[in-house]
């Protein structure tokens, strides 16, 4: 077979790795290889697993370079792997949990998005995917918790950056309050307001007050296409605004730059996307939040023209490890 047609075919076949990848994940297998390395008949077992099934799924892995084996039938994690334990710094997991079951589903419909250059999840199951989620409480959770756990990787630039001049901190969109959690850990003088819509903050005030932040925190629940809190003096926007099309997220812009007060600013945690064509994740996730959501990544210049037409000048980018933290500030 020429080396065109292997690559093609592998290229046509794709999603059985990352789905392969899900369902070892959902069995447990990282977590379980975490300490030691184990026979296929001890690991099978231990994770509930045929344990033929579970060596031809692990043959592909292995080639992907995420499991190794010894010759021996006795299966490691390589340091790829490690990435999809769940208890691991940087750890990749929660992306798993937020591209497979509906995320995965919707993949089945990709052309509507093409031909409408809409998102397709209305195609797959009957409405948008925040109004789904929101009759699905066990997918909200899961969703909840995949974001709550990338917000360490996103996090980093901000963490670091100099809050000595702030007082409030507005989360807009903050899901359940991990980034304000972490912020308000972090820098002790910070006030934080979180907001979301309604049926994702109602635990937010018991997790805020067992964190010890209950008294400088404050909980909204609302939509950010009507209004978002007064008063603060950042406004973060974290992976929101590539959810929307360039109309929605000109709406929430307008009411964050209807909400800050004269000196306030919006620090926007995102990707860039690189200008020329590309297989970066950046640019698979683009495609993804298309046919999720109808969303899109940006460009610099794209970033730069979507918050001058809402009454923002873009400020500077700070680049971190997974995201970039983009500051704009009212004209
Ligand atoms: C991709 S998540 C990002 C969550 C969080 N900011 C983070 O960085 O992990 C998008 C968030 O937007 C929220 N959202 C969707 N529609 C909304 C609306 N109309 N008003 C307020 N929040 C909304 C979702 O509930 C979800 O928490």
């Amino acid at each position: 077979m020429s080396d065109i047609n292997h690559r093609v075919r592998k290229q046509i076949m794709g999603y059985i790795v990352s789905q392969s990848i899900s369902a070892v994940c959902e069995l447990g297998v990282p977590d379980r290889l975490a300490d030691d390395a184990c026979l296929l008949g001890d690991l099978a077992a231990s994770v509930g697993a045929d344990a033929d099934a579970l060596g031809r799924f692990l043959r592909v892995l292995v080639a992907e370079g995420l499991f190794a084996e010894d010759g021996g039938g006795r299966f490691a994690l390589t340091e790829a792997g490690e990435l999809l334990r769940t208890d691991t710094p940087g750890s990749l997991r929660h992306l798993v949990g937020l591209m497979s079951n509906e995320a995965y589903l919707v993949w089945g419909h990709a052309a509507h998005s093409i031909r409408s250059g809409k998102e397709s999840f209305s195609a797959a199951f009957g409405k948008p995917y925040f109004e789904w989620l929101s009759e699905n409480p066990s997918a909200a959770d899961e969703f909840a918790r995949g974001q709550a756990g990338l917000v360490e990787l996103r996090l980093l630039p901000l963490l670091d950056h100099d809050w000595s001049d702030v007082g409030t901190v507005v989360d807009v969109g903050g899901g359940t309050g991990a980034l304000i959690t972490r912020l308000l850990d972090r820098h002790e003088h910070l006030r934080g307001i979180l907001f979301d819509l309604p049926h994702v903050v109602a635990e937010a005030p018991s997790t805020f007050g067992s964190a010890g932040i209950g008294e400088r925190t404050t909980v909204v629940g609302g939509s950010f296409f009507d209004d978002v809190p007064g008063n603060g003096d950042v406004y973060v926007l974290s992976q929101i605004l590539h959810d929307w099309d360039d109309a929605s997220a000109g709406k929430i812009l307008s009411s964050c730059r209807q909400a800050i007060p004269p000196g306030g600013r919006l620090m926007i945690v995102e990707q860039v996307l690189p200008e020329s064509a590309t297989t970066h994740p950046m640019a698979l996730l683009d495609l993804h939040m298309l046919v999720l959501l109808g969303g899109r990544e940006r460009t610099i210049t794209e970033w730069r023209r979507l918050l001058t037409d809402h009454g923002f000048t873009l400020d500077s980018i700070t680049q971190g490890p997974r995201s970039s933290v983009i500051e704009a500030v009212p004209v």
